[in-house]
């Protein structure tokens, strides 16, 4: 049984080292306190095309700064694929899971009769570095992550914000994960978004 609040003070318990189809070596680990500079410059290096379809938060050197220092693993997972090249670490994947679940989620489930439990489901946003992107990166981090999340009691995982309909290839992705389409939303007045479910 893995216990969340035993992350950051134990990286290793979550952390393993796999092979990248690239034939790079990366290390699956949570974000440190110290990894600002490079989580930094993963969010600037991210697309328009990402970041249009992808947005936890701001993707700026401030955001990384705080996330950092705020650190708790327990109720945002951070977790990283870290390769290093000529001694320098960098980020190619980040995955958040929130343990917490927002109200705008909550409610929209609600709305289908699907309630969620925060002690018992969780909401998944990945991300992968652009030019990494349908390389099997992310395959390979979800393989490391859903089992962790199933030996930490979590039950169900749903999407921050669902997806969005046009994102073909993210779809495919959950898809491949067990995720099922429970219903659709317009956000920001027209864009057309599923949510999608699996259970652990
Ligand atoms: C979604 C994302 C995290 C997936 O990670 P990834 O490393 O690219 O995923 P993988 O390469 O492991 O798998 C991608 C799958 O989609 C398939 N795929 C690629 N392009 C596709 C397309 N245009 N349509 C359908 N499927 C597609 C790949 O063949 C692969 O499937 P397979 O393993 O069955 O062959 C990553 O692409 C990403 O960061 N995208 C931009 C941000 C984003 O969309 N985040 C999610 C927001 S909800």
């Amino acid at each position: 049984m893995l216990n969340l609040e035993e992350i950051d003070r134990h990286p290793e318990i979550v952390s393993t080292t796999i092979a990248l189809p690239t034939g790079e070596q990366a290390l699956l680990r949570p974000l440190h306190q110290d990894d600002a500079a490079i989580l930094g410059t993963y969010f600037l290096g991210l697309s328009t095309e990402t970041t249009r379809v992808y947005g936890p938060h701001p993707f700026d050197l401030e955001t990384a700064d705080r996330l950092c220092r705020e650190l708790d693993s327990a109720d945002h997972l951070r977790m990283l694929a870290v390769i290093e090249e000529h001694g320098q670490q960098q980020i190619v994947a980040y995955f958040i899971v929130y343990f917490g679940l927002y109200d705008s989620d909550c409610n929209r489930y609600l709305e289908r009769h699907i309630p969620l439990d925060p002690a018992t489901d969780c909401a998944l946003a990945p991300s992968v570095a652009d030019a990494y992107q349908s390389s099997g990166v992310g395959s390979l981090v979800m393989g490391h992550l859903l089992p962790l999340l199933k030996s930490a009691g979590r039950r169900r995982l749903v999407l921050v914000g669902g997806v969005r309909a046009e994102n073909v290839r993210a779809i495919h992705f959950y898809e491949k994960f067990g995720f099922g389409k429970v219903g659709a939303f317009k956000s920001r007045g027209a864009i057309d978004n599923f949510d999608m479910i699996a259970d652990l």
